[in-house]
Protein backbone atom coordinates (compact mmCIF):
# COMPACT_ATOMS: atom_id res chain seq x y z
CA UNK A 1 0.00 0.00 0.00
CA UNK A 2 1.16 3.45 -0.95
CA UNK A 3 1.55 5.18 2.07
CA UNK A 4 2.71 9.20 2.81
CA UNK A 5 6.67 9.52 3.57
CA UNK A 6 5.94 11.78 6.60
CA UNK A 7 3.78 9.81 7.88
CA UNK A 8 6.51 7.23 7.64
CA UNK A 9 8.95 9.00 9.33
CA UNK A 10 7.11 10.17 11.99
CA UNK A 11 5.89 6.73 12.89
CA UNK A 12 9.58 6.00 13.03
CA UNK A 13 10.72 8.70 14.79
CA UNK A 14 13.40 7.03 17.59
CA UNK A 15 12.76 3.48 17.49
CA UNK A 16 13.93 2.71 14.21
CA UNK A 17 14.86 3.61 10.81
CA UNK A 18 13.59 3.46 6.87
CA UNK A 19 15.46 2.52 4.68
CA UNK A 20 15.69 4.40 1.60
CA UNK A 21 16.27 2.44 -1.79
CA UNK A 22 18.20 4.18 -5.22
CA UNK A 23 16.60 1.76 -7.90
CA UNK A 24 16.07 2.37 -11.38
CA UNK A 25 15.28 -1.10 -13.30
CA UNK A 26 12.84 -3.25 -13.46
CA UNK A 27 15.19 -6.07 -11.21
CA UNK A 28 15.27 -3.83 -8.66
CA UNK A 29 12.12 -3.16 -8.36
CA UNK A 30 11.29 -6.77 -7.97
CA UNK A 31 14.01 -7.40 -5.40
CA UNK A 32 12.74 -4.35 -3.38
CA UNK A 33 9.73 -5.33 -2.95
CA UNK A 34 10.04 -8.66 -2.37
CA UNK A 35 12.69 -7.83 0.20
CA UNK A 36 10.45 -5.53 2.51
CA UNK A 37 7.34 -8.59 1.53
CA UNK A 38 9.48 -10.83 3.26
CA UNK A 39 10.81 -8.77 6.19
CA UNK A 40 7.39 -6.94 6.45
CA UNK A 41 8.94 -3.66 6.70
CA UNK A 42 7.63 -0.37 5.35
CA UNK A 43 10.44 1.10 2.57
CA UNK A 44 11.01 4.42 0.70
CA UNK A 45 11.65 3.73 -3.22
CA UNK A 46 13.46 6.93 -4.56
CA UNK A 47 14.33 8.15 -8.03
CA UNK A 48 17.04 10.47 -8.40
CA UNK A 49 16.29 13.14 -10.74
CA UNK A 50 19.22 11.89 -12.88
CA UNK A 51 17.49 8.49 -13.19
CA UNK A 52 14.52 10.08 -14.30
CA UNK A 53 16.06 11.21 -17.24
CA UNK A 54 17.59 7.66 -18.16
CA UNK A 55 15.02 5.67 -17.81
CA UNK A 56 12.23 7.99 -18.15
CA UNK A 57 9.98 9.37 -15.10
CA UNK A 58 6.62 7.96 -17.11
CA UNK A 59 8.73 4.43 -17.05
CA UNK A 60 10.09 4.11 -13.49
CA UNK A 61 6.33 5.13 -12.40
CA UNK A 62 4.53 2.73 -14.59
CA UNK A 63 6.62 0.06 -12.96
CA UNK A 64 6.04 1.31 -8.97
CA UNK A 65 2.42 1.09 -10.48
CA UNK A 66 2.68 -2.58 -11.52
CA UNK A 67 4.51 -3.51 -8.06
CA UNK A 68 2.20 -1.88 -6.02
CA UNK A 69 -0.77 -4.80 -7.68
CA UNK A 70 1.86 -7.21 -7.84
CA UNK A 71 3.13 -6.75 -4.33
CA UNK A 72 -0.55 -5.37 -1.99
CA UNK A 73 1.31 -6.36 1.19
CA UNK A 74 4.26 -3.76 0.89
CA UNK A 75 3.53 -0.51 2.43
CA UNK A 76 6.04 2.48 0.54
CA UNK A 77 6.30 5.85 -0.02
CA UNK A 78 7.89 7.12 -3.08
CA UNK A 79 10.33 9.66 -2.69
CA UNK A 80 12.43 11.96 -5.26
CA UNK A 81 15.97 12.09 -3.98
CA UNK A 82 18.80 14.82 -4.80
CA UNK A 83 16.16 17.02 -6.93
CA UNK A 84 16.78 20.51 -8.74
CA UNK A 85 13.96 22.99 -8.36
CA UNK A 86 12.71 21.78 -12.04
CA UNK A 87 13.12 17.69 -11.34
CA UNK A 88 10.57 18.68 -7.87
CA UNK A 89 8.12 21.33 -10.17
CA UNK A 90 7.70 17.89 -12.30
CA UNK A 91 7.72 15.18 -8.96
CA UNK A 92 4.92 17.53 -7.67
CA UNK A 93 3.20 18.01 -10.73
CA UNK A 94 3.06 14.13 -11.41
CA UNK A 95 1.34 12.96 -8.56
CA UNK A 96 3.05 9.92 -8.17
CA UNK A 97 5.50 11.27 -5.22
CA UNK A 98 4.78 12.06 -1.18
CA UNK A 99 8.20 13.98 -1.14
CA UNK A 100 10.49 15.20 -2.87
CA UNK A 101 14.19 16.16 -1.46
CA UNK A 102 15.19 19.77 -2.74
CA UNK A 103 19.53 19.60 -2.80
CA UNK A 104 20.32 23.36 -3.00
CA UNK A 105 22.90 22.12 -0.17
CA UNK A 106 26.12 23.41 -2.76
CA UNK A 107 24.43 26.92 -2.62
CA UNK A 108 25.50 28.96 -0.12
CA UNK A 109 23.07 29.22 3.05
CA UNK A 110 20.72 31.88 2.18
CA UNK A 111 20.08 30.72 -1.22
CA UNK A 112 19.75 27.32 -0.61
CA UNK A 113 16.89 28.07 2.20
CA UNK A 114 15.35 30.52 -0.58
CA UNK A 115 14.71 27.69 -3.21
CA UNK A 116 14.27 24.86 -0.16
CA UNK A 117 11.42 27.09 1.16
CA UNK A 118 10.14 28.14 -2.80
CA UNK A 119 9.78 24.57 -2.88
CA UNK A 120 7.77 23.84 0.48
CA UNK A 121 5.51 26.13 -0.59
CA UNK A 122 4.75 24.32 -4.20
CA UNK A 123 5.10 21.08 -2.37
CA UNK A 124 2.69 21.54 0.66
CA UNK A 125 -0.01 22.70 -1.56
CA UNK A 126 0.23 19.58 -3.19
CA UNK A 127 0.15 18.00 0.52
CA UNK A 128 3.74 16.48 -0.24
CA UNK A 129 6.76 16.77 2.33
CA UNK A 130 10.23 18.17 1.42
CA UNK A 131 13.59 17.06 2.54
CA UNK A 132 16.26 19.83 2.22
CA UNK A 133 19.68 19.37 2.76
CA UNK A 134 22.13 21.70 5.07
CA UNK A 135 25.97 20.56 4.65
CA UNK A 136 27.89 18.85 2.02
CA UNK A 137 28.78 15.43 1.57
CA UNK A 138 31.93 14.46 -0.15
CA UNK A 139 31.55 12.06 -2.99
CA UNK A 140 30.06 10.95 -6.33
CA UNK A 141 25.96 10.83 -6.57
CA UNK A 142 24.81 11.06 -10.28
CA UNK A 143 26.74 13.63 -12.24
CA UNK A 144 27.77 15.39 -8.79
CA UNK A 145 31.30 15.19 -7.01
CA UNK A 146 32.29 17.23 -4.23
CA UNK A 147 35.71 16.66 -3.21
CA UNK A 148 36.83 15.81 0.42
CA UNK A 149 38.02 19.57 0.84
CA UNK A 150 34.80 20.70 0.06
CA UNK A 151 32.85 18.58 2.01
CA UNK A 152 31.38 20.75 5.21
CA UNK A 153 29.99 19.06 8.28
CA UNK A 154 26.50 20.47 9.27
CA UNK A 155 26.42 23.27 11.79
CA UNK A 156 23.91 22.75 14.70
CA UNK A 157 22.88 26.81 14.91
CA UNK A 158 22.07 26.90 11.26
CA UNK A 159 20.56 23.80 11.03
CA UNK A 160 18.09 24.81 13.67
CA UNK A 161 17.63 28.28 11.77
CA UNK A 162 16.95 26.19 8.68
CA UNK A 163 14.49 24.30 9.56
CA UNK A 164 12.89 27.06 10.94
CA UNK A 165 12.61 29.31 7.97
CA UNK A 166 12.51 27.25 4.80
CA UNK A 167 9.54 25.49 6.19
CA UNK A 168 11.04 21.81 4.72
CA UNK A 169 10.25 18.16 6.78
CA UNK A 170 13.08 16.70 7.15
CA UNK A 171 16.58 17.27 6.81
CA UNK A 172 19.55 15.54 5.16
CA UNK A 173 22.55 16.37 7.42
CA UNK A 174 26.22 15.87 6.69
CA UNK A 175 27.94 13.79 9.47
CA UNK A 176 30.71 12.52 7.97
CA UNK A 177 29.17 9.82 5.01
CA UNK A 178 29.58 10.47 1.53
CA UNK A 179 28.29 9.37 -1.88
CA UNK A 180 29.62 5.94 -3.70
CA UNK A 181 32.06 3.32 -2.40
CA UNK A 182 34.49 5.45 -0.75
CA UNK A 183 33.33 6.95 2.54
CA UNK A 184 35.93 6.30 5.20
CA UNK A 185 39.39 5.09 5.58
CA UNK A 186 40.99 3.98 8.45
CA UNK A 187 39.27 4.05 11.66
CA UNK A 188 36.85 6.72 10.58
CA UNK A 189 32.86 6.76 11.01
CA UNK A 190 30.46 9.10 11.49
CA UNK A 191 29.97 12.79 13.78
CA UNK A 192 28.04 11.27 16.80
CA UNK A 193 28.87 14.26 18.76
CA UNK A 194 27.54 16.71 15.93
CA UNK A 195 24.59 14.58 15.29
CA UNK A 196 23.93 14.63 18.78
CA UNK A 197 23.82 18.20 18.64
CA UNK A 198 21.48 18.88 15.61
CA UNK A 199 19.14 16.68 17.21
CA UNK A 200 19.23 18.62 20.64
CA UNK A 201 18.25 21.63 18.57
CA UNK A 202 15.92 19.78 16.46
CA UNK A 203 14.32 17.79 18.90
CA UNK A 204 11.83 15.42 17.41
CA UNK A 205 12.55 16.83 13.71
CA UNK A 206 13.17 13.91 11.21
CA UNK A 207 16.54 14.13 10.43
CA UNK A 208 18.61 11.99 7.13
CA UNK A 209 21.47 9.56 6.41
CA UNK A 210 22.81 10.24 2.61
CA UNK A 211 25.36 7.79 1.98
CA UNK A 212 24.35 4.82 3.81
CA UNK A 213 25.41 2.20 2.02
CA UNK A 214 28.00 -0.32 4.20
CA UNK A 215 29.90 -1.48 0.70
CA UNK A 216 31.15 -4.76 2.17
CA UNK A 217 34.25 -5.65 1.74
CA UNK A 218 33.31 -8.92 0.49
CA UNK A 219 31.22 -7.97 -2.61
CA UNK A 220 34.69 -5.69 -3.47
CA UNK A 221 36.86 -8.54 -3.11
CA UNK A 222 34.13 -10.94 -5.05
CA UNK A 223 33.92 -8.18 -7.54
CA UNK A 224 37.17 -7.67 -7.78
CA UNK A 225 37.82 -11.37 -7.95
CA UNK A 226 35.46 -11.93 -11.39
CA UNK A 227 37.33 -9.11 -13.06
CA UNK A 228 37.02 -5.52 -11.43
CA UNK A 229 38.90 -3.22 -9.97
CA UNK A 230 37.21 -1.39 -7.32
CA UNK A 231 39.38 -0.63 -4.90
CA UNK A 232 39.66 -2.37 -1.71
CA UNK A 233 40.06 0.65 0.37
CA UNK A 234 36.48 1.26 -0.26
CA UNK A 235 34.52 1.18 3.08
CA UNK A 236 30.83 2.13 3.79
CA UNK A 237 28.54 3.36 6.83
CA UNK A 238 29.07 0.13 9.72
CA UNK A 239 25.15 -1.52 10.36
CA UNK A 240 26.22 -1.15 14.14
CA UNK A 241 26.38 3.02 13.38
CA UNK A 242 23.46 2.84 11.70
CA UNK A 243 21.51 1.33 14.34
CA UNK A 244 23.46 4.25 16.79
CA UNK A 245 22.36 6.83 14.78
CA UNK A 246 18.51 6.24 15.01
CA UNK A 247 19.03 7.26 18.52
CA UNK A 248 20.25 10.93 17.18
CA UNK A 249 17.06 11.45 15.07
CA UNK A 250 17.97 9.85 12.01
CA UNK A 251 14.94 7.87 10.60
CA UNK A 252 15.68 7.63 6.70
CA UNK A 253 18.68 6.15 5.86
CA UNK A 254 19.23 6.22 2.05
CA UNK A 255 21.33 3.44 -0.15
CA UNK A 256 22.21 3.58 -3.24
CA UNK A 257 25.54 2.10 -4.00
CA UNK A 258 24.88 -0.88 -2.09
CA UNK A 259 22.65 -2.10 -4.90
CA UNK A 260 24.89 -1.28 -7.29
CA UNK A 261 28.02 -3.32 -6.27
CA UNK A 262 25.11 -6.80 -5.45
CA UNK A 263 24.58 -6.00 -9.51
CA UNK A 264 28.18 -5.87 -10.66
CA UNK A 265 28.90 -9.19 -8.69
CA UNK A 266 25.89 -10.85 -9.04
CA UNK A 267 26.68 -10.34 -13.08
CA UNK A 268 30.62 -9.97 -13.26
CA UNK A 269 29.79 -14.12 -11.65
CA UNK A 270 27.64 -14.85 -13.83
CA UNK A 271 29.26 -13.87 -16.86
CA UNK A 272 32.85 -15.02 -15.41
CA UNK A 273 31.20 -18.71 -14.96
CA UNK A 274 29.51 -19.10 -18.42
CA UNK A 275 31.46 -16.72 -20.59
CA UNK A 276 29.33 -18.67 -23.35
CA UNK A 277 25.98 -17.34 -22.29
CA UNK A 278 24.07 -13.88 -23.49
CA UNK A 279 20.62 -14.26 -22.24
CA UNK A 280 19.99 -11.42 -19.63
CA UNK A 281 17.79 -13.39 -17.66
CA UNK A 282 19.71 -15.87 -15.74
CA UNK A 283 21.51 -13.31 -13.96
CA UNK A 284 18.16 -11.13 -13.76
CA UNK A 285 17.12 -13.61 -11.63
CA UNK A 286 19.61 -13.54 -9.30
CA UNK A 287 20.21 -10.58 -8.92
CA UNK A 288 16.42 -10.39 -7.83
CA UNK A 289 16.70 -12.48 -4.90
CA UNK A 290 20.60 -11.09 -4.01
CA UNK A 291 18.70 -7.93 -3.93
CA UNK A 292 15.59 -8.95 -2.09
CA UNK A 293 18.04 -10.89 0.60
CA UNK A 294 20.14 -7.38 0.87
CA UNK A 295 16.69 -5.59 1.69
CA UNK A 296 15.46 -7.63 4.06
CA UNK A 297 18.35 -8.11 5.82
CA UNK A 298 19.28 -4.07 6.03
CA UNK A 299 15.32 -3.85 6.77
CA UNK A 300 15.66 -6.19 9.85
CA UNK A 301 18.99 -4.23 11.05
CA UNK A 302 17.26 -0.45 10.58
CA UNK A 303 14.55 -2.13 12.80
CA UNK A 304 11.75 -1.83 9.95
CA UNK A 305 10.88 -5.36 10.08
CA UNK A 306 8.06 -6.50 11.31
CA UNK A 307 6.28 -2.61 11.12
CA UNK A 308 4.63 -2.66 7.86
CA UNK A 309 1.01 -2.20 8.60
CA UNK A 310 1.63 -0.19 11.61
CA UNK A 311 -0.07 3.73 10.64
CA UNK A 312 1.22 6.88 12.73
CA UNK A 313 0.59 8.54 14.74
CA UNK A 314 -2.25 6.83 16.73
CA UNK A 315 -1.03 3.41 16.03
CA UNK A 316 2.24 4.60 17.40
CA UNK A 317 0.98 5.38 21.02
CA UNK A 318 -1.34 2.44 21.14
CA UNK A 319 1.98 0.58 20.19
CA UNK A 320 4.58 2.15 22.75
P1 LIG B 1 25.22 5.57 -1.01
O1 LIG B 1 26.12 6.00 -2.13
O2 LIG B 1 25.95 5.35 0.26
O3 LIG B 1 24.38 4.40 -1.36
O4 LIG B 1 24.23 6.81 -0.73
C1 LIG B 1 23.04 6.94 -1.46
C2 LIG B 1 22.39 8.24 -1.27
O5 LIG B 1 22.69 9.03 -0.40
C3 LIG B 1 21.30 8.57 -2.22
O6 LIG B 1 20.75 9.80 -1.97
ZN1 LIG C 1 22.23 11.23 -1.35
Amino acid sequence: MRLATLELLISAYGRYAIGAFNVSNMEQIHGLFRGAARARSPIIVQFTRVIRSYADPAMLEGMLQAAERIYPEVDFAVHLDHGDEESCHDAIRSGHYSSVMIDASHFPFEQNLEITRRIAVKAHAAGIAVEAELGLLKGIEDDMTVSAQDAILTDPAQAEEFVRRSGCDSLAVAIGTSHGAYKFSGKQGLHFDRLEAIQKRLEGFPLVLHGGSAVPIQEVERINAAGGALDLSASGVSEDELIRAIGFGIVKVNIGTDGRLIWTRVHREFFREKPNEFDFMPPGRSYMDAYAEFVAAKCEKLGGAGRAGARAPSSVQAEV
